[in-house]
C-alpha cells in the first residue's frame, strides 16, 4: 500500500522560500526516500500558492494547485485556468477544502462543477471533506449523514481520486483528532469510496508516525507542519 505524504502551503511561503523548499526537499527525498518513492511506496506532493507554483518536474515529488477554476481560461478574475496550469504541467488539485468552503463561500455546486472539469482534464484529485463541531457534537449519524452528503457530490470511483479527511476543528487549532476518532471516521469513509483516505488537521512530526498506523489511514494532509522543510521531512520520515 501506497502512502501518501502532501503539504498544503495555504497563503503562506513566496516564490523564493518555495523556491529553497523544494531544493531541500528534493535532496532529502535523493538520499532518505529514493527506493520508496520508485517502488511507489511512497508519494509526496506539495501544494504552493499560485504565485509560487513552480513547473512540475522534480524527481521524487509533485507539485499541484490549491485551486482552479472551471474553465480553460477567460473572464474569472483572481482565478486560475486549466490553460495556467497546464503550462506548469500541473497535474494534481486540492478541490473542496473547508477553507475555500467557508471563507471562500465555495458551495457544493461550485465543487461539483470544478471536480468534473478537473477530472476530465485527467487531474489527480485531492478531494477534501471533513464535519465542524457542531456536526460532530450531534454523532454518529448526523457525522455519516454529513460525510455522505460531501461525498455524493463527487463521482467517488474516479480512479485518479485521493478524499482527504479534515474536521474542521481540527485544522490550524494544533489540536488534531484522537486516534480513534480518525479510525472510526476513516472506516465509515472506507465503506463510502475505494479512493485512498488521507487525514488532515494539526498533523504534525510527533503525532504523524502514530496517525500514519491507523486503519484506512493512507496518508497524511499537512498545513503548518509542511511549511518548513525540515519539520515536513520528519512527518514523511515517519511514513517510512
Ligand atoms: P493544519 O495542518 O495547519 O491543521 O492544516 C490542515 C489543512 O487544512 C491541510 O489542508
Amino acid at each position: 500500500m501506497k502512502t501518501i505524504i502532501a503539504g498544503n502551503f495555504k497563503a503562506n511561503l513566496t516564490r523564493k522560500q518555495v523556491a529553497a523548499y523544494t531544493q531541500g526537499l528534493e535532496k532529502f527525498l535523493e538520499s532518505q526516500c529514493a527506493d520508496s518513492i520508485k517502488n511507489h511506496k511512497l508519494q509526496v506532493d506539495i501544494f504552493p500558492s499560485y504565485t509560487a507554483l513552480l513547473e512540475d518536474n522534480f524527481k521524487h515529488f509533485h507539485i499541484g494547485t490549491q485551486n482552479g477554476y472551471f474553465a480553460l481560461s477567460g473572464g474569472f478574475t483572481g482565478e486560475i485556468g486549466l490553460l495556467q496550469l497546464q503550462e506548469f504541467e500541473i497535474h494534481r488539485i486540492l478541490i473542496g477544502h473547508s477553507e475555500r468552503r467557508n471563507l471562500l463561500g465555495e458551495n457544493s455546486e461550485c465543487i461539483a462543477k470544478k471536480f468534473r472539469f478537473y477530472a476530465e482534464a485527467g487531474f489527480e484529485i485531492y478531494y477534501c471533506i471533513g464535519e465542524d463541531l457542531q456536526t460532530r457534537e450531534k454523532g454518529e449519524e448526523a457525522l455519516k449523514n454529513f460525510l455522505n452528503a460531501q461525498l455524493a457530490n463527487i463521482d467517488v470511483s474516479y480512479p485518479k481520486l485521493v478524499v482527504a479527511y479534515e474536521p474542521i476543528w481540527a485544522i490550524g487549532t494544533g489540536v488534531s483528532a484522537k486516534a480513534e476518532q480518525i479510525a472510526k471516521t476513516h472506516k465509515i469513509l472506507a465503506e463510502m469510496t475505494q479512493a485512498p483516505l488521507l487525514y488532515g488537521g494539526s498533523v504534525n512530526a510527533d503525532n504523524a508516525g502514530e496517525i500514519l498506523k491507523i486503519p484506512n489511514v493512507s496518508g497524511v494532509l499537512v498545513g503548518s507542519a509542511s511549511l518548513e522543510m525540515e519539520s515536513f521531512a520528519k512527518i514523511i520520515k515517519s511514513a517510512l
